[in-house]
């Protein structure tokens, strides 16, 4: 059955393969976005698009009007920016989703939104279970977990049914190599690709757990499924994740091999408010989920250099 689903964010990386996997599925799909990282080539003609903050809860009102459920992905998705600007991120990343339950307290729907293994901070369980203690080490973490506080309370006192997703660190094609805040494979891709050195925060022996877009797509279509059927408890918080590690220097190896090249690495100082190891456990959100097995690295970082290669990048 078509319905109506409305994408904060939509116009972001992860936003807009969302977007293109629910239209491709016959779904008509609003989005908000104010642009600041996203772009509006980065959405087909058919989608009904609202420029402008989730922070504006009037704009919000009208953009709840007649849907079935909201993918809630809209964020200043950097931990570096939230250091930066503290208390401006905290506006967008915790007052835009409670002014995204605002604007459907009056008819819930089911709300998917993104969290972040950020809410874990460096945490001593690896992998880490969606158990584990959560000690944000960022801003931008501790914002993930308000987020996930002010879901219980959309449920328990709105009715609002939610469904949040940690999200790893994410890759694939149209995640913007060019800001400093991009995400390390996007840089790197675009890096060695072109000969050029990377530069390595720390020792590189820190790991991460690269999960691939197609699979958090994946991920977030099996939540709003899960959530309408009643399959999955109507509060509940999942992984999304692969866990597998792999470290910063082992990352930028692989990159280079595949691009026939020799890595060119310059070691520069750690960042402040940096995760050790980031490792997480799958299994929860694929037995409620029912996700599959994850892309390989190797497979998603050949689709991503893939696509730096057939896709002229705009200055
Ligand atoms: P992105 O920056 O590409 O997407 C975020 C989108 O939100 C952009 O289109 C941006 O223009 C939009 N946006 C920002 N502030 C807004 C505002 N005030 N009003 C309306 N739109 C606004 O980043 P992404 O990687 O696609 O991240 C999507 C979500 O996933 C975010 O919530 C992020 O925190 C979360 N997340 C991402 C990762 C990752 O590795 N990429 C990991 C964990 C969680
Ligand atoms: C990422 C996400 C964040 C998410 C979190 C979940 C991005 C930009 N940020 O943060 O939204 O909530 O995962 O865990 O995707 N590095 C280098 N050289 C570079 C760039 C990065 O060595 O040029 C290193 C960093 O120091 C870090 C690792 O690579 O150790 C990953 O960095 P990054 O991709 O920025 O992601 P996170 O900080 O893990």
């Amino acid at each position: 059955m078509s319905e109506m689903f409305l994408v904060t964010g939509g116009a972001g990386f992860i936003g807009s393969h969302l977007v293109a996997a629910l239209l491709a599925e016959g779904h008509r799909v609003r989005v908000i976005d104010d642009l600041s990282t996203g772009k509006r080539e980065n959405l087909p003609e058919a989608v009904e698009f609202l420029e402008g903050s989730i922070t504006d809860a009037a704009l919000m009102h009208a953009a709840a009007a007649g849907i079935a459920g909201c993918f809630h992905l809209a964020a200043i998705a950097s931990v570096e920016r939230g250091i930066e600007a503290w208390l401006a991120t905290h506006a967008v990343n915790l007052g835009g989703l409670i002014t995204v339950f605002e604007a459907l307290r009056s008819r819930p729907v089911p709300v998917v939104y993104a969290s972040s293994a950020a809410v874990y901070g460096d945490s001593a369980e690896l992998p880490i279970t969606e158990r584990a203690a959560k000690h944000p080490l960022s801003a931008y973490g501790a914002d993930k977990l308000g987020c996930e506080q002010h879901a219980l309370v959309a449920h328990h006192v709105h009715g609002i049914p939610t469904l949040g997703l940690r999200f790893f660190n994410v890759y694939g094609p149209r995640q913007d190599p060019r800001s400093p805040y991009s995400g390390v494979i996007s840089i790197f891709c675009e890096r060695l690709r072109a000969g050029e050195p990377v530069a390595i925060f720390g020792d590189g022996a820190q790991t991460r757990d690269f999960v691939f877009v197609a699979d958090v797509v994946a991920a977030l279509r099996a939540a709003m499924s899960g959530i309408k059927s009643g399959d999955v408890w109507p509060a509940a918080v999942f992984n999304v994740c692969t866990g597998r590690a792999t470290s910063v220097c082992e990352l930028a190896e692989t990159i280079a091999g595949l691009c026939g090249r020799r890595a060119d690495i310059r070691f520069a100082p750690a960042r402040k408010g940096e995760i050790r190891h980031s490792l997480g456990a799958p299994e929860a959100a694929r037995a409620a989920l029912g996700l599959g097995e994850p892309t390989p690295l190797r497979q998603g970082l050949a689709a991503t250099l893939n696509w730096l290669e057939t896709t002229p990048l705009k200055p």
